[in-house]
């Protein structure tokens, strides 16, 4: 009975004349309609071994020559995998069934020894299954034993922080690595080399891992089953090149300001956007990527694309490629994710500024209105310190893949069909994707805004309600976001063929709404919609002109509503159970969040210094806020908050800066990915597991980045506090805050990853045995010559000076039971 306590012993090897007398403890549980549910059983088993049972009544003249033990009782707890051994003696065949609690799926139930995984529950309770086995003489002996399941626990020793380059999981766990930079997915591209000479990532994994979503393949490979386990199609996004590792020579080849080696920029191009890869777990229970598979897919910054939603054919959406403003091409700096249940990836477009040129007089070149919403972007004119693909000049006049970087205007007419002028409004949006149709056109949503999108995640996919969105702007000083659509939910879309066009009925009209956070605890959605309150063109910061002004210009719209300028939002999760919203803010600096800058949604500002002394200042840690909606109801306008988690070492003073009470098993800095269980298996239900990931510089002279699991508890489980922050001249101000219960034992590091790498990007199979995460890049900043990782070569023996490859990871338990119960 492998990961089972022993609860005392008792023989429960009785045959089944007692059942109706046996005094053991497994009868006086089982309360009286149990026992006739037992009896019953006891007919159901004999008929499936061809006998008759026998009656309860008269039991106790009934004898048989088989003998059967059931094991003795035993404790564990939710999504442990609970093996139930049996013995038998002088039988024919065995069979295990359950008697009583929550049904659960026995697995070799025809064997001596059945295994089940031990679903959710909020008390202690009590399953009892019954081993039954006919003897010669064709009476069926039954034996009953008892599991008692208690409610979730992280069961699983946290690591300590550490400084190595492997990927290092608790004991019990296993690693393996997936899906690395450079994988060959289509028939006959070689294997990767890894020397900087490769070319073709449109047919390779990109660099960059990062955001992740598992759809569930048929076990033929043939068609969407979401319930699969052991073969499906992973969508990965591809976020940034290391091109320190990327290229021969490691470096971008620049002559007179201007990229010259067309294969080094297609390369780099082609290494972002989103890898669409088919996987599966083979007999030995190893997962594999299918090279062959009809299903793989490169999408990069040159797929076509098309728009939809209230910008599609707005006038700023022009371009030489597309003069009517409908479709262009490509996704860049794809960093979280999120999905829809009609089965359908939703990719978001992040930093996707610092990939456009401009001219430093271009300003002047237009009404003043585009250079105000390009500088809101950090669309910036001059030179810009990216990858600057916009300056690669090729022959062929018609080739204009990499002209349309350079979003200066050039020539043409004033509407900007000539040049690619508008470009850069192309990008800042939510692309969903048809993992299933690898022929399709992703489509961008604009209905969603633009911004630094760092992912989309659902919530309130209820029949008759209608589905929103929950979105971070990932900048410092930027606000969080939700989408609330204008069409409620009708579950019988939820497996239509068509995918991206039941997208169309929900992503297309609705209302975006930003956040503020008031000191009060409370808070209020507002809602960019534009000619409401200020969002018109009598507007002193921005004349607004129209929806599609409103939603390309979100930020200016949130401005000008009066959000909360929060400490960069990252990814969004919601509590499959109880529909609560987190949000990670990773990280601001002392510009960002001076110390009277300060407020109650985002309330530090210390230093957290290295151990070479040098100052963080700001909130170089970050934090975890979460709300909960008004009702419960993911549409409501008003919302209470609190801050779940405040990242720090456990060094830091305990009363202005470690307010979470960290110590050395669960200390971090920086959290980033964050994700909810699935609600399909019980790691997601009843009291779900949080997962953190973390996009650290500040915390790293300690650890590398890590990934956390926790058991969160629920908005105002904590309390008021002030607290006082402390800057560089000693100055100090004080500042309340809303504290979110200290989690204790239910915050634990799971993970820790190879050295100056990020762990981003999670998911699972539906039944959370087998867990997908993301390892960016490692050895980010190191030398080609000599890198400061070499992972994933060095995940199993000597680095061998390898360049390394971000990747991803599958991590199982070496039981088969729910990864991280
Ligand atoms: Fe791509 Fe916000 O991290
Ligand atoms: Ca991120
Ligand atoms: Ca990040």
């Amino acid at each position: 009975m492998s990961e089972l306590k022993r609860a005392g012993t008792h023989d429960d090897g009785d045959i089944c004349v007692n059942f109706s007398s046996n005094p053991h403890i497994d009868d006086i549980i089982l309360a009286r309609n149990s026992r006739r549910q037992v009896l019953g059983g006891m007919v159901a088993v004999a008929g499936l071994f061809g006998l008759s049972a026998c009656d309860g009544d008269d039991a106790g003249q009934t004898q048989s020559n088989a003998t059967v033990s059931a094991g003795a009782a035993a404790v564990t707890s939710s999504g442990k995998n609970v093996t139930l051994a049996g013995t038998a003696t002088n039988s024919t065949g065995v069979l295990w069934t359950q008697v009583s609690g929550p049904t659960v799926a026995l697995s070799n139930a025809n064997s001596n020894t059945a295994s089940f995984i031990a679903p959710a529950v909020s008390a202690p309770t009590q399953l009892v299954f019954a081993f039954n086995a006919p003897g010669t003489n064709n009476t069926v002996a039954s034996a009953n034993t008892t599991v008692t399941v208690n409610p979730a626990t992280l069961g699983f020793t946290a690591l300590p922080k550490l400084l190595n380059d492997v990927v290092t999981v608790p004991e019990g766990y296993s690693i393996s690595v997936l899906y690395a930079l450079g994988d060959p997915i289509a028939p006959g591209v070689p294997a990767y080399g890894n020397q900087g000479n490769d070319t073709n990532f449109a047919q390779r994994a990109g660099d960059h891992h990062d955001g992740m979503y598992y759809f569930g393949l048929n076990a033929a490979g043939t068609a969407r089953d979401d319930t699969s386990n052991t073969r499906g199609i992973l969508c990965v996004n591809h976020e940034n090149v290391t091109e320190q590792y990327l290229h021969a020579g490691g470096t971008l080849t620049v002559v007179n300001g201007a990229r010259v080696d067309r294969v080094e920029v297609d390369r780099e191009i082609e290494s972002h956007g989103v890898g669409i890869v088919e996987v599966a777990r083979g007999s030995t229970g190893v997962w594999a990527y299918n090279q062959a598979s009809p299903f793989n897919r490169r999408i990069t910054p040159n797929t076509p694309m098309q728009f939809n939603g209230p910008v599609r054919g707005d006038a700023r959406m022009r371009t030489l490629f597309s003069p009517t403003g409908t479709s262009g091409r490509g996704t860049v700096n794809n960093c979280a994710n999120g999905y829809a249940p009609w089965g359908t990836y939703l990719t978001c477009e992040e930093n996707w500024a610092g990939y456009f040129n401009r001219a430093a007089g271009d300003n002047a070149l237009r009404p003043a209105k585009e250079g105000q919403a390009y500088g809101r972007y950090g669309v910036a004119g001059g030179p810009v310190a990216g990858l600057n693909w916009g300056t690669l000049a090729v022959s062929d006049p018609t080739e204009t893949k990499y002209r349309k970087w350079n979003a200066s205007v050039v020539a043409g007419p004033a509407d900007g069909t000539g040049d690619f002028r508008y470009e850069p409004n192309q990008y800042g949006w939510i692309v969903e994707i048809d993992p299933y149709d690898p022929a399709s056109t992703p489509r961008k949503r604009t209905a969603l805004g633009r911004m630094a999108h760092e992912g989309a995640w659902p919530a309130n996919f209820v029949a008759g309600r209608p589905p929103v969105y929950y979105m971070g702007d990932d900048s410092r000083g930027e606000y969080f976001y939700k989408f609330v659509s204008a069409t409620n939910w009708d579950p019988a879309d939820a497996q239509r063929t068509d995918r991206l066009n039941v997208g169309d009925k929900y992503l297309d009209n609705g209302t975006l709404y930003v956040a503020r956070f008031d000191a009060t605890g409370q808070g209020a959605w507002l809602p960019l919609v534009f000619g409401q309150g200020v969002l018109t063109a009598a507007n002193s910061l921005y004349a607004f002109e129209s929806q599609a002004d409103v939603l390309i210009n979100a930020r200016l719209a949130a401005d000008a509503l009066g959000g909360t300028k929060m400490d960069r939002p990252e990814w969004a999760g919601v509590n499959p159970v109880n529909g609560e919203v987190y949000l990670t803010l990773t990280n601001g600096n002392a510009t960002s969040r001076p110390l009277a800058g300060t407020d109650a949604a985002n309330p530090r500002h210390y230093n957290d210094p290295r151990t070479t002394g040098a100052a963080q200042r700001g909130n170089p840690n970050g934090h975890i806020i979460r709300l909960r909606e008004t009702g419960d109801n993911a549409t409501a306008l008003t919302f209470q908050w609190d801050i779940y988690l405040f990242g720090a070492g456990s060094d830091l003073d305990p009363n202005n800066i470690n307010l979470s009470g960290l110590d050395a098993t669960n200390d971090f800095a920086s959290p980033d990915g964050l994700w909810f269980a699935r609600p399909s298996n019980p790691s997601g239900q009843i009291n779900p597991l949080l997962w953190i990931q973390t996009d650290d510089g500040s915390f790293t002279d300690q650890t590398n980045n890590q990934m956390l699991l926790a058991l969160p508890g629920r908005v105002g489980d904590g309390g008021a506090r002030t607290i006082t922050n402390t800057d560089a001249n000693g100055a100090t101000r004080q500042q309340a805050t809303i504290v979110g219960r200290t989690p204790g034992l239910n915050l634990k590091r799971f993970l820790v990853g190879p050295r100056n790498a990020e762990i981003t990007g999670i998911d699972s199979t539906p039944d959370g045995r087998t867990v997908f995460v993301n390892i960016q890049h490692p050895g980010e900043g190191g030398p080609t010559a000599t890198p400061s990782s070499n992972w994933p070569t060095s995940q199993s023996g000597p680095g061998n000076n390898a360049r390394p490859r971000s990747a991803t990871i599958v991590i199982t338990k070496n039981d088969g039971g729910v990864v991280g119960l």
